[in-house]
């Protein structure tokens, strides 16, 4: 494989251009719990640009979800610094959104009440937050069910209130933690097309984290491939493609397989 950003492939920090809005520079973390030390990340840097959706993929219990802590603020760094827009990310921020694998919505409450809750938060006045939730509602498909409690809908339509919900603040960053990895097939692929289809119509930077290869492939910019546990930069892969991409070419069944070979030697088993 060449080095540069012409072919698919290239390795460690990739080619953010000069300016990268997001900087992860040697970040590690070890947690230490009971006497017990459990190393989940042993170096990572990479530098990522405004608009970019990086996906990360890698062994179970590798460190993703360490990561996307790190990045979020949720958690401190052992050493390394992450940075966006040139401040660093001791702390959450009203620049950094994030949509959990468990959805973490209010059951009690509907989804238009869901949707407006980062905008309860910000101190955005009633009626304006009531027309920007009622337009993410809208942009994920669920106005139908905007008076509808969270507890009463299927898994899909949870996600897409939880994608709603992080988006509607307009965050700079949405880290998003196996987002659909709850959904059926169909689903998944419904929202994997939505997700897309949404971010090309803003700037918004998204780091996605999933065990399913060809969810990276359909959705990315840049897959970076983590190593098993602790956790560094197997290699990160640009994708030029034109979306939507085609399941069935062979380009994108070729990297499938690779990336797919090297995950299981390192022991995951989802495709
Ligand atoms: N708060 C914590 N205290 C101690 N150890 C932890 C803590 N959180 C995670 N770990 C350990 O750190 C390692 C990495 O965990 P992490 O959740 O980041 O992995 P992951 O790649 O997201 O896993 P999965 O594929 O299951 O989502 C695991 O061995 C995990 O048990
Ligand atoms: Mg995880």
């Amino acid at each position: 494989m060449t080095e540069g950003c012409t072919e698919y492939s290239y390795n460690k920090t990739g080619c953010a251009g000069a300016d990268p809005q997001i900087k992860i520079d040697r970040l590690e973390k070890t947690y230490r719990r009971d006497g017990k030390k459990t190393e989940a990340i042993e170096d990572i840097s990479l530098d990522i640009r405004q608009g970019e959706l990086v996906t990360f993929i890698g062994p179970s219990g590798c460190g993703k979800t360490t990561l996307l802590k790190l990045i979020a603020g949720l958690i401190t760094p052992n050493g390394g610094t992450v940075e966006i827009n040139g401040r660093p990310c001791t702390q959450p921020g009203a620049d950094r959104g994030m949509v959990f694998q468990d959805f973490a919505l209010l059951p009690w409450r509907s989804v238009r009440k869901n949707v407006e809750l980062g905008l309860e938060i910000a101190g955005v006045p009633r009626a304006e937050r009531r027309e920007k939730a009622e337009s993410y509602i809208r942009l994920v498909g669920l106005e139908r069910f905007a008076d509808s409690k969270t507890y009463e809908l299927s898994g899909g339509m949870k996600q897409r209130v939880a994608i709603a919900r992080a988006l509607v603040v307009r965050p700079d960053v949405v880290l998003m933690d196996e987002p659909f990895g709850a959904l059926d097939a169909q689903t998944r692929n419904i929202m994997q097309a939505q997700l897309t289809d949404i971010l090309g119509s803003t700037d918004q930077t998204i780091i996605f984290i999933t065990h399913s290869v060809d969810e990276a492939i359909y959705i990315s910019d840049r897959i970076v491939v983590l190593t098993k546990r602790p956790t560094a930069i197997r290699e990160v892969i640009n994708i030029p493609w034109a979306r939507p991409r085609d399941r069935s070419s062979s380009e994108f069944n070729a990297l499938k397989k690779r990336i797919l070979d090297y995950l299981e030697r390192e022991n995951v088993m989802d495709s």
